[in-house]
């Protein structure tokens, strides 16, 4: 973590990721952050990470102002990133911050005064997803180690399977499968830096029976320079019922959420399906972060 910020999923060692999972799942502490201020600058749509930073700040006893939208804010009338990131800076505690560009969250955190967290910047990382889904695997399994892990989908523009990665190469998976489509395969500069045994195939039915954590994410259509390119792979890959029922008793399928339709809504009922649970999650350990960071320990 640089200045305590958090930019990349990268920058927390696994003794941070194993505090922040026992901190979030035992949190008693009334209000720690009685008095301080959390600035949620979101200028891309977000529904479940503003709201669970939103409930969890609350929680802690801080007040919370931000947008939801660009539209909302005067970068609407021109305004630069910049001077929007210095003025939140001098009336926020902390800035958790989405954006677009690639990179955006690094640059707000070289000018703001307070700490800044990576809520999604473009197709680059997520890296407070990373600590929902790691964590939602640590209360299912009781661990990260020694696990199965196939992602699945969008590897290539997903930021959340980014980041999933770089905080699970501070563990010890047994293996990790990247399923996608050729097209759409993790990038080489993600895929250079990781230490954990990995393998790229091309159908999730190739693995399914292995794998005790199926990770799904959506086609992240609007990341796409050419809509036609994404109309090539949009319905390349669907989990269905009979998906699911080959996967072994007790795995799970998890997904970031929002999902379109890449998984089939009647695997909800199954009780491997894993992403509502985990959604619910995002609120403890968001708690146990924000805790960490502005709570002066
Ligand atoms: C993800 C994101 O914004 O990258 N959503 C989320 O935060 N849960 C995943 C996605 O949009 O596909």
């Amino acid at each position: 973590m640089v200045g305590r910020s958090l930019i990349s999923a990268s920058e927390l060692g696994r003794d941070q990721y194993e505090y922040l999972f026992r901190e979030a799942s035992k949190f008693n502490k009334s209000r720690p952050l009685l008095g301080k201020i959390v600035g949620l600058a979101f200028f891309e749509p977000s529904t479940r990470t503003y709201l669970s930073f939103e409930t969890a700040a609350k929680r802690l006893g801080a007040s919370v102002i931000g947008f939801q939208s660009e539209a909302s804010t005067s970068v609407a009338k021109g305004e630069n990133l910049g001077d929007t990131v210095r003025m939140l800076s001098s009336y926020a505690d902390l800035i958790v911050m989405r954006h677009k560009f690639d990179g955006a969250a690094k640059f707000a955190s070289s000018l703001a005064t307070v700490p800044v967290i990576n809520a999604g910047d473009g197709k680059h990382e997520h890296p407070t997803q990373a600590l929902v889904d790691l964590y939602s695997i640590w209360k299912k399994f009781g661990g990260i180690d020694g696990l199965v892990y196939g992602l699945l989908g969008d590897l290539k523009y997903s930021r959340t399977i980014n980041s999933l990665l770089r905080a699970l190469d501070k563990f010890q998976p047994k293996k990790v499968y990247l399923i996608s489509p050729p097209q759409l395969r993790t990038r080489q500069e993600i895929l250079e830096k990781l230490k954990l045994p990995y393998e790229e195939v091309s159908k999730v039915d190739e693995v399914v029976g292995e794998l005790d954590v199926m990770y799904v994410t959506r086609i992240q259509r609007e990341r796409f320079p050419d809509e036609f390119e994404y109309m090539k792979v949009r319905d390349s890959y669907r989990v269905d019922q009979r998906v699911v029922q080959s996967m072994k008793e007790g795995s799970v399928v998890m997904h970031p959420l929002p999902r379109v339709n890449e998984i089939d809504r009647r695997v909800d009922g199954d009780p491997r399906a894993y992403y509502f649970k985990q959604a619910s999650l995002a609120v403890e350990i968001r708690m146990a972060l924000l805790d960490w960071i502005l709570g002066g320990q």
